[in-house]
């Protein structure tokens, strides 16, 4: 096969849903400085009793369902997150007999907020080799559980959901091509700075496990980043930005998705954004958002889409699909 083609897409999000007025309640925010600076209204928010596979598990069966394939029809299943659900097994593992898949490889890929665009990109090889006809590329995240609640830089930015596409191999595209990239030198700027190897802070909240971001650096890196790969990624496929009919990108914030909009000179309507009622879900976002698209018939067969995203490490990645 030559390509391999998203034949079904499916999405979950938790029930609690935490809005910027209740967060005014118990952090010194507001529901101005959020919506104006980021451009999220709310978030959901895992369960107590809620995993990262819990959600994954829904926004799979919505995704085999949408493609219309049964378990027996899944040859690997790959999942983007950075909170997986226990140390090990993987998150992906739990799901593969959750599932009732064949005893198929499963792997969690940790690549932060490009985790699904990671994923995505080793199930495409797989399938352009010959090695899988059929991949299950799930992008899931309890990110909230990362978050310090008393971190008013952090903890209104982030949300929970999980996102699923199922992968065919096909003669026609398709995956047109997948870019990832990663660039350890300013892990500093997002990220944890505890873990099981480096050891935890018993003393702190937490055991010190909560996210450290410089934001603003972090913006100006992202949108910087963001520009080139979307070149890298229409220079790769001799295509041209007036090629590109939707932009489905992470969503951190609505301003460095409104930079990467007007780079391809797309109208905003031709932008798919769910920042505003997810908040920044890791690498849960992009395949949320591409699985809203589908579903409210926004996104039609035959249409070519440019995928992105940037995250901790710092990652990046992008997948120009003709959908
Ligand atoms: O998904 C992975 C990649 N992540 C990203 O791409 C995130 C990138 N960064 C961002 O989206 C933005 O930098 C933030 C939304 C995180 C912050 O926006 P900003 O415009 O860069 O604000 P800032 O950090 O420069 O802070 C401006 C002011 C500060 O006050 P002073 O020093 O000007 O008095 C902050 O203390 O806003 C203050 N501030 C807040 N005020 C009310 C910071 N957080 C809040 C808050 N509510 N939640």
């Amino acid at each position: 096969m030559k390509y391999s083609k998203i034949i079904g897409t499916g999405s979950y999000l938790p029930e609690k849903i935490l809005t910027n007025a209740d967060l005014e309640k118990f952090v010194d925010t507001s529901d101005q400085w959020i919506r104006e600076r980021t451009g999220i209204r709310q978030r959901h928010v895992t369960a107590d009793d809620e995993t990262t596979g819990d959600l994954a598990y829904q926004a799979a069966l919505r995704a085999m369902e949408a493609a219309e394939v049964e378990p027996g029809d899944i040859d690997l299943i790959i999942l983007g997150t950075t909170t997986p659900d226990v140390i090990f097994p993987s998150t992906a593992s739990l799901l593969q007999n959750r599932l009732g898949l064949p005893h198929v490889g499963a792997m969690d890929v940790n690549a932060a907020c490009t985790g699904f665009l990671y994923a995505l990109s080793i199930a495409d090889k797989w399938i352009r080799v010959g090695d899988a006809r059929r991949a299950l590329v799930i992008g899931a995240e309890s990110i909230t559980r990362l978050v310090d609640w008393d971190d008013r830089q952090t903890c209104v930015l982030f949300g929970d959901g999980a996102g699923a596409v199922v992968i065919e191999g096909s003669d026609e595209p398709g995956i047109l091509s997948t870019h990832i990239h990663a660039n350890g030198e300013h892990a500093g700027l997002l990220g944890t700075d505890v873990g099981v190897s480096a050891g935890f802070r018993q003393e702190e909240k937490n055991c010190g496990i909560s996210i450290q971001m410089k934001g603003n650096e972090v913006f100006k890196v992202a949108v910087r980043t963001l520009s080139r790969i979307v070149d890298e990624t229409l220079e790769a496929n001799g295509m041209d930005r007036s090629d590109v009919d939707w932009l489905i990108p992470h969503q951190a914030n609505l301003r460095i998705i409104s930079a990467t909009g007007k780079k391809l000179a797309l109208p905003d309507e031709r932008v798919v954004v769910t920042v505003d009622r997810h908040g920044n879900t890791s690498a849960a976002s992009v395949p949320l958002a591409l699985d809203e698209a589908v579903r409210d018939g926004r996104i039609q067969r035959g249409e070519v889409l440019l995928l992105e995203a940037f995250g901790g490490g710092f990652t990046w990645g992008s997948a120009l699909v003709r959908y």
